[in-house]
């Protein structure tokens, strides 16, 4: 049996993204041609999400508002005759079957996907955080929810960090079983770097067994006061077995100002219509940065 929910958080502060995300939702930001949030809901879909369960709070209106349908912008569309950009529109609102759980407290991760619980019930979800982006995005949901059905237990994406970053990660112990996965013998929240287990970070990309949200109700807060889900996942496997997967290729946190310049502009560079007019826009610039560095 392969998930078929889908848990997408986008109820948190954003407070790296101040004060950009003062009043406007990080997942909005955009992303070459469309937000954040929209690669994770197509992400999820393509994986075989029949459900999408968006995580919301106070002041996150424009992500409902997103995905939902805009009789008026249709109309307006229709009668200027842009039959490109209402065909574009109106996908939209048709992407997903999306419900919203609301968040009342920002109480961390964990507390987030708690919040999920009902909606979910009693069988395995992906979990997907939309500012954690991959450079092979496609194959990492599909490659996991295929160690899922082989094994029917949770998988975590993990990558290798350099050792100086581990104190910001979850960091997991395990050992190798081949085919970049691995068996997770136990994690830590964000260790310091001579107490870290091992380099491989647990990333933004999770396949979880319902008997979660158990452990996460008896999960008190840890590190910044916040329900970690990593401290969740600890106790889950002390009943469950869980498993990683080794994600290759880059890796952009577009949570962080650098991080979303970054991802931007490695999307637009991949961008079929963009990608090679933004190349020569690049070097340019380099070539004249480095002549007034002279
Ligand atoms: P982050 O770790 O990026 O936290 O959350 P954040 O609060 O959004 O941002 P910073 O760290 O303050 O800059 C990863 C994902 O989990 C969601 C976020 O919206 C983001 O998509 N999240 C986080 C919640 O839904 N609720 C929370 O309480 C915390």
């Amino acid at each position: 049996m392969r998930p078929r929910k889908a848990v997408i958080p986008a109820g948190g502060w954003g407070t790296r993204f101040l004060p950009t995300t003062k009043s406007q939702p990080k997942e909005m930001l955009p992303l070459v041609d469309r937000p954040i949030i929209h690669y994770a809901v197509e992400e999820v879909v393509r994986c075989g999400a029949e459900l999408v369960v968006i995580v919301s709070s106070l002041g996150k209106r424009a992500v409902e508002d997103y995905f939902d349908k805009n009789a008026d912008l249709e109309l307006f569309l229709e009668r200027k005759g842009d039959t490109s950009l209402l065909h574009k529109v109106r996908q939209l609102a048709d992407m997903a079957d999306i419900c919203y759980v609301r968040q009342k407290e920002q109480l961390g991760l964990g507390h987030a996907v708690l919040t999920a619980k009902q909606v979910v019930g009693n069988e395995p979800f992906m979990l997907v955080l939309p500012d954690d982006l991959f450079e092979q995005q496609e194959r990492v949901l599909q490659r996991m929810a295929d160690i899922f059905e082989q094994h029917q237990a949770s998988v975590l994406a993990v990558r290798r960090v350099n050792e100086d970053q581990v104190s910001r990660y979850g960091i997991i112990e395990a050992s190798s079983i081949g085919d970049r996965t691995y068996r997770v013998t136990s994690l830590v929240e964000k260790p310091k770097r001579e107490e870290a287990p091992s380099n491989l970070a647990i990333m933004g990309r999770y396949i979880l067994t319902p008997q979660v949200f158990e452990e996460l109700e008896n999960t008190s807060p840890g590190a910044g006061k916040e329900i970690q889900l990593t401290d969740g996942l600890r106790r889950l496997l002390s009943r469950q077995a869980i498993y990683a997967y080794e994600v290759e290729g880059d890796y952009y946190d577009a949570g962080t100002p650098l991080g979303w310049i970054k991802a931007t502009i490695a999307l637009a560079l991949k961008h079929p219509e963009m990608g090679p007019e933004i190349r020569e826009y690049l070097k340019s610039l380099v070539s004249v940065s480095r002549s007034d560095a002279c």
